[in-house]
């Protein structure tokens, strides 16, 4: 079921200086600056050769990532993105092995216009996970 590592998210405080450490210390390519308001998150993309790092940033008052910012103040990683084929059998599969899915269970329109689920951390290993459809 599980594909290729589509990317990791680490969460920062400020988005600006997260950005200039990929691009002039590490030398990175980095994507725009994309508010992203129904997820809560402001976002840059870096593309590496063989996956991404997603920079996301705190955007408006409920944002699914402040709580976490609170817990580590420098930032951190937040969560990894798994493809899946079917984003649909994948979930039906991990439910009924008992796993657990954020929110009301269903795919959302994730950064990359295609659906996406989150999964309990407490049932993988301690890491949040992203699965996107391929
Ligand atoms: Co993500």
């Amino acid at each position: 079921m599980i594909g290729r590592l589509n990317h990791v998210a680490i969460a920062v405080p400020e988005l600006e200086s997260a950005a200039r450490v990929y691009r002039e210390t590490l030398g990175a390519i980095i994507s725009d600056t994309v508010p992203q308001p129904e997820h809560g998150v402001t976002t840059i993309f870096i593309q590496l050769p063989n996956t991404k790092i997603e920079l996301l940033e705190p955007l408006g008052e409920a944002s699914p990532i402040a709580a976490f910012l609170e817990r580590n103040a420098a930032g951190g990683i937040h969560h990894i993105c798994y493809e899946v084929d079917d984003i649909v059998a994948a979930r039906d599969k991990l439910v009924s092995d008992g796993a657990r899915v954020l929110g009301d269970g269903e795919p959302k329109i994730g950064a990359h216009g295609k659906p996406v689920l989150f999964l309990h951390p407490k049932d993988f290993c301690g890491t949040l996970v992203e699965l996107e459809q391929a």
